[in-house]
């Protein structure tokens, strides 16, 4: 027998006696060479033969894994909608959902929220203290003629030109939070009774500020791997009904889908050609696993026509609030709309992440948070595996830290969400990503947080309230 083939039999009988269970990571590549006395390339010979059996899987940037029982993928939709506009209602129900999964102690499954001690609090506090210090006049006064700190821009142009694109200093404006960013846009492009094409399911406060707006919602069928679909869309843009669209194209919540660039190109040909406003909301682009990092719609639209909302609470504190909208030719009407709604944003605030942005050290920040969250997804989909009814099924997200599962058709997510909250344990019901109703059978599990005892706990207790629910 071969050397690798000697390896892979050995983990292999491991595996299958028990003594390592799924979810379990394996001895890293290097280690096992060094321990083993072997050559780099037969252990990753050893690792991929184990791969290709369904033993264990890899996980980007984050090693190789013992598979659970397989997580089934979520389906895709039918490419065509004969859907109508809907009135959106969440709002209420939204506001319950969330402050119950924010009691005190409740297993965090709930918030799209990454744990405190993944992000920088430190760091920011001690760029507060010291740019503060050194420039004091930050904070003696303010300027609507001047919303954004050209450093911060400067910076923001900086990561753009990296991802391989220019953006243009006199198109951003800095915001308080990506939520604010969409806000403004929506503002400046609709009017009341207007429709706005969103992907289904979507991010609940999307449908938040519909609502608020008195805005209608018309749901994009939206695959999870390759996200919104480009057939459904060319239909419903074809009578001038839709009025803005309102994607998240890169780890979108809650599918975790990435639009590939070709569909890309030709979301930003069709609205540019049909003239209507794309919002775009790229806050999880920094976090998605794609071998490189994914551009917005933005890079593929010279038009002007798309507008790219982002903000830090992913990577840096959602305490900071701070974003930006790129606003492409509308730049004039967010600006107007920004001095009305909330003025400039905190300068001080906006120094110190223009700093952080420029310190080599982000880069390595951005690269353990990807395989932070690669790893705690994959832990959640071994425990969804491993608790939950065999015909779940669960999505194989491509960015973000969320998963999204179908359960079997009789399980209502919502009645199931009143005994987990009772039970502590948090997550979001289906229908919340819907303006339609939709999804009462499906729910989405945040994985922001680092895998504990009580996570696996909380999943073991979560599948016996589905089983008594059946
Ligand atoms: C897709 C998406 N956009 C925006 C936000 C909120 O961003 P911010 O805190 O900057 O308003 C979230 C947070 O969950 C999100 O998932």
């Amino acid at each position: 027998m071969l050397l690798y083939e000697n390896l892979a039999n050995e983990f292999a009988t491991l595996i299958g006696d028990g003594q390592m269970r799924p979810g379990d990571r394996l001895p890293s590549v290097r280690h096992l060479a060094q321990q083993r006395q072997l050559s780099i390339s037969t252990v990753v010979q050893a690792l991929r033969t184990l791969e290709s059996r369904g033993i264990v899987e890899a996980r980007p940037q984050s090693g190789y894994y013992v598979r659970g029982r397989t997580a089934r993928c979520v389906d895709a939709p039918a490419p065509t909608t004969a859907a109508l506009p809907v009135e959106v209602g969440v709002s209420r129900r939204l506001v319950d959902v969330l402050r119950a999964n924010e009691a005190p102690g409740m297993v965090p499954l709930g918030s799209a929220l990454p744990a405190p001690e993944l992000l920088l609090a430190p760091r920011l506090n001690r760029l507060y203290a010291s740019i503060a210090r050194c420039q004091p006049k930050l904070l003696a006064g303010s300027s609507h003629g001047e919303l954004s700190e050209a450093p911060l821009v400067r910076a923001l142009m900086r990561r753009a030109l990296e991802w391989g694109y220019p953006l243009a200093a006199d198109e951003i404006i800095v915001t308080n939070s990506c939520t604010e960013a969409m806000t403004l846009c929506l503002r400046a492009v609709t009017k009341p009774g207007d429709t706005v094409a969103v992907e289904s399911p979507t991010y609940y406060v999307m449908l938040q500020l519909l609502e608020a707006m008195g805005l209608r919602a018309l749901e994009i069928p939206t695959h999870p791997d390759t996200g919104v679909s480009l057939d459904a869309l060319e239909l419903a843009t074809r009578n001038g009904q839709v009025a803005a669209c309102l994607f998240i194209p890169n780890g979108a919540n809650p599918l975790g889908s990435v639009i590939p660039d070709a569909t890309k190109q030709a979301i930003a040909s069709l609205l540019a050609a049909r003239n209507v406003p794309l919002i775009e909301d790229d806050i999880y682009g920094d976090v998605c696993f794609t071998p490189v990092r994914p551009r917005p719609i933005h890079a593929f639209d010279p038009s002007g026509n798309t507008m790219l909302c982002s903000s830090f609470s992913k990577t840096v504190s959602p305490a900071l609030r701070v974003g930006f909208v790129a606003a492409g030719r509308r730049i004039g009407d967010i600006v107007l709309q920004k001095t009305l709604t909330s003025g400039k944003t905190n300068p001080l605030t906006q120094r110190v992440i223009a700093e952080l942005l420029e310190t080599r050290g982000f880069d390595v920040h951005l690269r353990t948070l990807r395989r932070r969250f690669a790893d705690q997804i994959g832990r959640v989909r071994d425990g969804v595996a491993r608790y939950f009814p065999a015909d779940t099924r669960v999505t194989d997200p491509q960015g973000g830290f969320v998963l999204w599962l179908e359960l079997p058709a009789d399980i209502d997510a919502t009645a199931l969400h009143r005994k987990a909250v009772a039970a502590g344990i948090a997550f979001v019901p289906g229908e919340m990503f819907s303006a339609s109703g939709q999804y009462r059978n499906y729910l989405r599990l945040a994985c922001g947080h680092p895998w504990s005892e009580r996570i696996d706990d909380g999943l073991r207790q979560l599948g016996l309230l589905i089983a008594q629910l059946k």
